[in-house]
């Protein structure tokens, strides 16, 4: 077999090869697929979005213009750009529906992330004419809708949580404005939030946008090939993220930070990492064998956010933790460095974010991601996933009848 680009195709391989078949459990030296959206080359910490490096695009662009390049493969002209804006901000209301029947029906400390899940879910009933994927105006409506009113429906996620009434948005202010204005707003006319925090979440949001075949963005491609429509589609992409392993990992730090509590258990809880007790959260990475090239950004945006919030305490920790675990041979072995979680759950808290609503900020960054991928797959036009097994299981047997078990 031919090695191209470093690998084997596996169509060919099937051809020449029928029936042998590769046994890869979490696709560890699997490429699920051709793409040209975002080059990750993890050994040398290297992560470029349609070929523009993340520092260049955290430092100089804004979230609403990288979400554009991802999705349509090229910076926006200045008349590109107004109207995409544009378009985005006058599409962030959601159906009153959604706010009266829908958001009300969950239990009073129902977790944001699982109000989120299902709200996406939701809108495709709102939108049934979503399911025709083969238009790619009506595929871009679908994508304009998503990118708009994930940040409401987030919001609307955390007020329902903890008993506040909604905040409609207001179309005057930016993207990230417009989402702390809905997260935080009481009585005020308007909301003002602060430049520095409205700035350092913009960031964040582009350092989350795409990375390539990751779990979650798998999940969207992978439910995408089905042909079902992009709001359940998205879904399936916003479970896939609520896990710990995955976009829930910036909520777990702070938890491990917390039980940590002090300098003088660091030594003891390295210990139990290495002796298999628990994963040191916020490090390591299935692509980056080098510093995650997110995670030095997010540091700097932690040092700004401070200055505005105040030093949180738990840094103190995190930042001995890592001194600490890149100077441990476990750690230096496996190639193991803090990844983007590590640091953006600490700039969350200042900011005054309640914990469970992480991976709620996680999901609005990775929307453009999810959505770049799933057009892409359609132009593509991909086969349905649908992977191989080996069966490891029982040999034919013959039914017991209940009364003879
Ligand atoms: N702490 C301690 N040991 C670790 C860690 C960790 N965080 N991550 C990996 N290892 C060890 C693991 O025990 C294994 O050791 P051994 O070879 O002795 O069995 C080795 O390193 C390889 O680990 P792996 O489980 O094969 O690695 P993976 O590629 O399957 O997992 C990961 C990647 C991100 C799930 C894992 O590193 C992890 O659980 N990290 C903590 C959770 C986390 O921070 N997740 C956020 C990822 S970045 C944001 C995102 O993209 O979602």
């Amino acid at each position: 077999m031919p090695i191209t680009d470093g690998g084997v195709d596996a169509t060919a391989w099937r051809k020449n090869l029928p029936g042998i078949w590769f046994l890869d459990p979490g696709f560890s030296v699997t490429a699920s697929t051709e793409s040209s959206i975002t080059e990750l080359d993890g050994g040398n910490g290297i992560l470029r979005y349609r070929g523009y490096p993340i520092e260049q695009l955290a430092e100089q662009s804004t979230f609403l213009e990288v979400s554009y390049l991802l999705l349509n493969g090229e910076l926006p002209s200045a008349a590109e750009y107004d109207q995409w804006v544009y378009d985005v901000t006058h599409h962030t209301f959601i159906h009153e529906n959604m706010r009266k029947r829908f958001y009300e029906g969950f239990h009073y400390d129902a977790h944001p992330m699982g109000m989120l899940v299902s709200a996406i879910a939701a809108l495709s009933t709102f939108y049934p004419e979503a399911k025709d994927i083969t238009d790619r105006e009506n595929r871009f409506i679908q994508i304009n809708r998503l990118v708009s009113k994930v940040p409401t429906l987030a919001a609307m996620a955390y007020r329902a949580s903890i008993g506040m009434p909604f905040v409609y948005p207001d179309n005057s202010l930016s993207y990230t404005e417009n989402f702390l204005s809905m997260m935080w707003r009481v009585a005020e006319p308007q909301y003002d939030a602060d430049p520095v925090l409205a700035k350092a979440l913009d960031v964040l949001l582009i350092l989350h946008a795409d990375h390539e075949q990751n779990c979650s963005t798998t999940a969207m491609r992978v439910v995408g090939s089905s042909h079902a429509d992009p709001y359940s589609a998205a879904a399936g992409a916003t479970a896939a993220l609520y896990g710990p392993r995955h976009g829930g990992a910036n909520e777990a730090v702070i938890h491990m930070l917390r039980e940590i509590g002090s300098y003088d258990n660091i030594p003891s809880f390295i210990e139990s990492v290495k002796n298999g007790e628990g994963r040191l959260m916020g490090f390591g990475h299935r692509v980056y064998k080098a510093y995650d090239p997110r995670a030095r950004i997010v540091k700097a945006q932690a040092d700004e956010v401070f200055k505005v919030t105040g030093r949180n305490p738990l840094l103190d920790i995190a930042l001995k933790l890592e001194e600490i675990a890149l100077e441990d041979d476990y750690f230096k072995s496996r190639n193991l460095y803090p990844n983007v979680d590590f640091y953006t759950g600490l700039i969350y808290q200042a900011m005054n974010f309640p914990m469970d609503m992480f991976t709620v900020l996680f999901a609005i960054g990775r929307m453009p991601g999810w959505l770049s991928h799933w057009n892409e797959a359609i132009e593509q036009d991909v086969r349905i996933s649908r992977p191989r097994q080996v069966y490891v299981g029982e040999g034919e047997r013959k039914y017991v009848p209940l009364s003879d078990r």
